[in-house]
């Protein structure tokens, strides 16, 4: 069996990480959430006050920080300067500010060359906004993961409230519609679908489905 690498990208709560993990265990593949590397980047900004605003000072800040993806037994978890931040970086004040911070040029430069390092022996499933773009634009499967902003934002919702935080769908919803936003105007590597991705609507579909329709297309590579 050929050694793939795969794209996966799109709005958030797509379903994107959900589907991607499991293909990666499904195919015995690294699962690498580039999501979560803004994350936690922002997560220590939010802690040390540095200004969002202020691009030489994240730069600065992403310059100086060690972000690293590791597995810990079942679980791919994220290390923030050696501290482990998985759940930390899930919270809804992470999510409202992340887009700020992954606007700047220089801070994308220092992830996208650690991210490109992460998928340099192959067997990769990686998400984000610019994978098949920017980051690995030669992968041999490159799918566009979307939904409805109805649907994610409901998704988004259950998420939140399973653990706990108290939010309310039409906030959620205003909060997703501004992020993508962010996303897709930002001038270096904005979210848009690949020339050459696949595009998969997961609104009417459920996560067994999505996954089995992302395995066919990497079967037929
Ligand atoms: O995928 P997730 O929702 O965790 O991503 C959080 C944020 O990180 C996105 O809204 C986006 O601003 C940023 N991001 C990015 N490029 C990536 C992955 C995420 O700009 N490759």
């Amino acid at each position: 069996e050929k050694e793939l690498v795969i794209a996966i990208d799109g709005p958030a709560g797509a379903g994107k990480s959900t589907v991607a993990r499991i293909i990666a265990d499904k195919l015995g593949y690294v699962y690498i959430d580039t999501g979560a590397m803004y994350r936690a980047l922002t997560l220590k900004a939010l802690n040390n006050n540095i200004a969002l605003e202020s691009e030489k000072e994240l730069s600065k800040l992403a310059h100086n920080t060690d972000i690293r993806l590791a597995k810990q037994g079942e679980n791919n978890i994220v290390l923030l300067d050696n501290k482990n931040v998985t759940t930390e970086i899930r919270s809804n004040q992470v999510s409202n500010n992340v887009s700020l911070v992954a606007k700047v040029a220089q801070v994308r430069e220092e992830m996208v060359s650690l991210q490109r390092q992460m998928a340099k022996s192959g067997k990769v499933v990686m998400d984000g906004r610019d994978i098949g773009t920017v980051v690995l634009p030669n992968a041999d499967v490159k799918i566009f993961l979307t939904a409805s902003v109805e649907e994610r934002s409901e998704r988004r919702y259950q998420e939140l409230i399973s653990k706990g935080e108290e939010v309310d769908l039409e906030q959620i919803k205003t909060e997703i519609i501004r992020r993508d936003e962010i996303d897709q105007n930002r001038e270096v590597s904005p979210l848009v679908e690949a020339e050459d991705a696949i595009r998969v609507d997961t609104t009417k579909l459920d996560i067994n489905q999505v996954v089995q329709n992302i395995i066919s297309i990497c079967q037929e590579v």
